[in-house]
């Protein structure tokens, strides 16, 4: 595994990449890599000769009472993890090389953007789709995985690829779970145990919700508001939103129609650490 700092080499050495015909797979990351991060390199090994794995913690999607500086940096161990799963190059830019001097353009996709993650935290999918949108440049992936977990970063990023006519592939990956259901992400490592085993109840709910549109159940807003309750009751934690959108639009979903996909987003606050979790499923 070679591990780069500089854009303009990572650049280089991917269109070389890409002249002798390899095809490349690109995950973006912030670091802390848990075994959700692994299961992306993996899909991304699967589906491409040659992996990148980015890791750069962009300062551009915190907000400024958010957790940017304490957030977890373990780079050697990130380095020894990203070797042992199969990745060929570790892109590890500081801010300065992605944001250099001067650096003044932003990318903001609206509509997808505007509702739950965007209206809780401002600014944060401008930050997400203008790092992605350096990254895919940089790295010049044929495919590009993303976790299913950050399910409206996901939807951001495959309409600002399909906006900017950028030629890549996205994949989508399935969450990885923890033993209690609750879905594994970097920031768990701020929950304590008890609230490790509590989270589970967040992805029980969810799939109870599952099962009542499955039973014939279309009232999305009271569903949603039961999911709330439930998760609340079990957990002890607080809502931030339960909400259903349309799987293909992003869009608030008050209704079911049979035959359509739609996708329940939960974000919530377990003390002061905020979790986000999400499930499709088809009416
Ligand atoms: O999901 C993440 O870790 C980040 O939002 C991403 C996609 C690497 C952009 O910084």
């Amino acid at each position: 595994m070679q591990t780069l700092t500089d854009p303009v080499e990572m650049q280089t050495i991917s269109e070389k990449l890409r002249l002798g015909r390899q095809l490349i797979g690109v995950v973006m990351t912030m670091g802390a890599l848990h075994e959700g991060h692994i299961s992306l390199i993996k899909l991304a090994r699967k589906e491409a000769g040659t992996v990148i794995l980015t890791i750069f913690v962009n300062p551009t999607q915190f907000g400024p009472n958010e957790d940017f500086h304490r957030y977890p940096r373990p780079f050697e161990q990130d380095a020894a993890l990203a070797r042992s799963a199969g990745v060929d190059y570790l892109f590890a830019p500081e801010a300065g090389a992605i944001y250099p001097e001067g650096f003044s353009t932003a990318v903001s996709c609206s509509g997808i953007s505007d509702l739950f993650e965007g209206e809780k935290r401002p600014g944060h999918f401008s930050g997400v789709a203008t790092v992605v949108t350096k990254l895919l440049q940089i790295t010049r992936p044929h495919i590009a995985v993303f976790g299913e977990k950050d399910a409206q970063q996901l939807a951001v990023i495959r309409r600002l690829v399909s906006d900017l006519n950028i030629a890549v592939k996205v994949v989508a990956a399935p969450t990885m779970r923890e033993q209690s259901g609750l879905a594994v992400s970097s920031r768990n490592i701020y929950l304590t145990a008890e609230q490790r085993e509590s989270a589970g109840a967040i992805w029980r709910a969810l799939q109870h919700a599952g099962e009542r549109i499955a039973a014939g159940e279309t009232g999305l807003t009271a569903l949603a508001e039961a999911t709330s309750t439930m998760i609340a009751g079990e957990s002890g934690f607080t809502i931030d939103y339960v909400a259903f959108v349309d799987e293909e639009t992003f869009m608030p979903a008050e209704r079911a129609v049979k035959g359509r996909s739609y996708r329940i987003l939960a974000a919530v606050f377990a003390g002061s650490v905020r979790l986000i979790d999400n499930a499709c499923f088809v009416a």
